[in-house]
């Protein structure tokens, strides 16, 4: 028997993936871009073994057993990295023997934190880890099949989903633009407001927009392209103004789309758009751009802030959103992860404020470096 176990991280999108131009191979109809965030406070783990004695493929997502047959999305990573491992020779473990795979997030699973990036894309490392399959951009075509986000979770730093135009998808692909260690001090709040399943799916709601929405191809034709250009010119200047002012117009109309989708799919909520209020009325207040907002299929809030600004600004929704009580994330002890969170006084506990009934909790991580092998026997 072989068995390896990894971790791979949450991404946030600054430029947002909305629609797709084929379902079945998760093909975008417009580039991303993303910054990969630290597995220390986010990440998926996953385990898979392979043994010539099992019998059948099994998974496992938070300790419930899935139907992987039936899953057309798994069958296709597993398929697709088995397909990578024949075409490279690698031998290392039988394509004939089946799989056990064991997968856990320590973070709510659909709550809008791209929990399905960090999964798929752990799914597809582990998997290239055990069949000896090189990390590398045809590796991001499998990972994209999984879910079109897991793609860019497989590297750290800032990192550009390119649409592609081919049919069969092979330029679909995940490049980095810049390392982590290109912008270290880049930091993250993620202002928990709800982690609840969420009513609409990205999926579902993508498919939804693509029929009904009339202004998804504006976007597509007239905004991204110039927007995903000035925003690898800011990641690479490290200009922190201009990376905010796209990140948060890129948010806002996605979700216009979103609201223009009909039925419109609404996806925050009114702690979201007071979240919003709060940004622009701070960094009106100090007279300089140091927060960001972005918000994904869901009511929570990613703030993108510069290392030496977090205390303050911790400080200050800590007022706008008061919190009476600190208690420690439940969740987070199903997986070894150690929280690194700076200790602040404003930021009372190691990872989490909770805030009467607006915020759950705060989660602190900053620019990651990707997924990585913990273990191998
Ligand atoms: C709003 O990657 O979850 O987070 O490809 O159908 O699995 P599928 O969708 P998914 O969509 C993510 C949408 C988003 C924006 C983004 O991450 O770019």
């Amino acid at each position: 028997m072989f068995s390896v176990t990894c971790i791979a991280p949450v991404n946030i999108a600054i430029v947002k993936y909305w629609g797709k131009r084929h379902e079945e191979l998760i093909l975008p109809i417009n580039d991303s871009i993303s910054m990969t965030l630290g597995t220390n406070e986010l990440c998926a783990k996953t385990t898979i073994a392979a043994s010539e004695g099992f019998q059948h493929n099994r998974m496992w997502l938070n300790d419930d057993e899935l139907p992987v047959e039936e899953d057309s999305r798994l069958m296709r990573c597993l398929k697709g990295v088995q397909r990578l491992a024949l075409a490279n020779g690698s031998q290392k473990v039988s394509l004939s023997w089946k799989v056990h795979i064991a997968s856990r997030n320590n973070f709510p699973t659909a709550a809008g934190l791209a929990s399905s990036a960090a999964g798929y894309a752990c799914l597809v490392y582990s998997l290239a880890r055990l069949y000896g399959v090189p990390i590398n951009e045809e590796l991001t075509t499998i990972a994209r099949q999984g879910s079109g986000s897991a793609c860019r979770s497989l590297y750290g730093g800032f990192v550009q989903w390119h649409s592609g135009a081919l049919d069969d998808g092979s330029d679909s692909v995940a490049k980095p633009v810049v390392s982590a260690q290109h912008w270290p001090n880049m930091h993250v709040l993620i202002l928990v407001v709800n982690d609840e399943r969420k009513k609409t799916s990205s999926t579902k709601g993508m498919q939804r927009s693509m029929t009904t929405s009339q202004l998804i191809q504006h976007r597509v034709d007239k905004i991204v392209p110039e927007r995903t250009a000035n925003l690898k010119k800011a990641i690479e200047a490290r200009d922190f103004p201009s990376f905010a002012e796209i990140t948060m117009k890129d948010s806002n109309q996605f979700h216009a789309i979103a609201l223009d989708t009909y039925p419109p799919c609404v996806y925050m909520n009114d702690v979201s758009h007071a979240i919003v209020d709060f940004v622009h009325s701070y960094n009106e207040t100090i007279g300089e751009v140091q927060a960001a907002y972005t918000f994904d299929a869901g009511p929570n809030a990613c703030i993108y802030v510069l290392k030496e600004n977090v205390a303050k600004l911790l400080a200050a929704v800590q007022k706008v959103f008061p919190n009476d009580a600190t208690e420690s994330v439940e969740y987070l002890r199903g997986i070894s992860v150690s929280a690194t969170v700076e200790k602040h006084p404003a930021f009372n506990g190691t990872l989490n404020v909770q805030a009467k009934n607006l915020l759950k909790y705060i989660i602190h991580t900053k620019v990651g470096d990707g997924p990585c092998q913990l273990s191998d026997d």
